[in-house]
């Protein structure tokens, strides 16, 4: 398999016709990912959030939001209904809810792994958390943590978030302190990014030899001080995923719901250019119009059965397989797939 130095990355991914760098992104995953493409349940269990990010349709001061969070129980229930329908991995996400204790969602997770013999693996997502308390995620039998830095550019991301870039990264670095698998990611078409910020992005990725990457293109929420903003093109999402595959052959990479949002074959465009991840959505139909970071999201009226059965349809249609085991990170796993 070619390998490619970063000067012929970077040529690649500046070429304007990005037949090649697809071509030699998609060739990348294969070789170390196979025709998989890997299912990974997701959670959405809280939507209260103390962050006010500029960006988020669910942002701390945005009072147009109905506030809920999800029973211990019905978490448990969500993810044994997606264990018996097949998948083997569930990413509970929220946002930095205060009122639920990182010990009370510890309890939660002790309760899947023992109602799934230890076959689960559980990724975490609910903000920025002390180190002591990533330890005690990694003690309770949590696998994973996922933590978009959002924007490499340090001015950007204090604008956007009212805090240092640099937090955030000190947060990364605990999560791997912990013994956790580490994902992270960014946005891309954010206002005031440039392309410089984009290969930057896809850089710091390397750099922090993430475990997973999630990218996806900012939507302008009109419940949010972005409103208005430029809808800026897919097609950074997209070359953004070849350019990281590229640079991390070994992560992995989801085709992300805010790509299906803005393009309806956004996902497929992920996956041909490098992806190896989709995350159907089980979060219980009742709530999940609750959940929007940002307008037009897909899936709400489906249930995650229903997810399962049309991303294998879209998998197929770009000759890929779907996927249910627990794809840990191949650092992991000796290099075995
Ligand atoms: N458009 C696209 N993605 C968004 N996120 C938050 N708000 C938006 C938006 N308006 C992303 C952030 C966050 C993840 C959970 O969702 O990157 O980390
Ligand atoms: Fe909260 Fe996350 Fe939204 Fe920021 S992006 S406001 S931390 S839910
Ligand atoms: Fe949810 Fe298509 S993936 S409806």
């Amino acid at each position: 398999m070619k390998t490619f130095t970063l000067d012929e990355i970077l040529t690649l991914y500046k070429k304007k016709d990005p037949t090649e760098l697809f071509k030699a992104a998609w060739d990348t995953t294969t070789a170390n990912h196979g025709e998989s493409v890997y299912l990974r349940g997701l959670v959405e269990f809280t939507n209260k959030c103390v962050i006010n990010c500029q960006y988020c349709g669910i942002r701390r001061d945005n009072k147009n939001v109905n506030r809920y969070s999800l029973e211990s129980e019905t978490i448990v229930d969500v993810c044994l209904d997606g264990f018996n329908k097949g998948l083997r991995t569930f990413v509970l996400q929220g946002g930095e809810d205060r009122d639920i204790s990182v010990k009370d969602i510890c309890q939660t997770v002790k309760d899947i792994k023992r109602k799934t013999d230890n076959e689960a693996a559980i990724t975490l997502s609910f903000g920025s958390r002390t180190l002591d308390e990533y330890k005690l995620m990694k003690d309770s039998g949590v696998d994973r943590y996922l933590l978009r830095f959002e924007t490499s550019d340090q001015e950007l991301y204090y604008r956007l978030r009212g805090m240092p870039l640099a937090d955030r990264l000190k947060n990364l670095e605990d999560i791997r302190t912990a013994g956790l698998q580490v994902g992270s990611g960014y946005m891309t078409g954010l206002p005031g990014e440039s392309e410089e910020t984009r290969i930057n992005n896809a850089l710091l990725s390397r750099d922090l030899e993430l475990d997973m990457v999630g990218i996806g293109p900012f939507i302008p929420s009109d419940e949010t001080p972005l409103a208005g903003s430029v809808q800026e093109p897919i097609d950074y999402a997209i070359k953004g995923t070849a350019l990281l595959r590229l640079l991390l052959p070994k992560a992995h990479i989801p085709a992300t719901t805010a790509a299906g949002s803005l393009k309806p074959t956004g996902r497929e465009d992920m996956i041909k250019a490098g992806a190896n991840v989709l995350m159907p959505n089980l979060t219980p139909v009742s709530v999940k119009k609750d959940y929007l970071l940002y307008p037009g999201k897909i899936c709400l009226d489906e249930t995650g059965t229903q997810c399962i059965g049309c991303m294998s349809m879209r998998v197929k249609s770009v000759g890929r397989k779907i996927n249910f085991s627990r794809a840990d990170a191949l650092r992991l796993m000796n290099g075995k797939i």
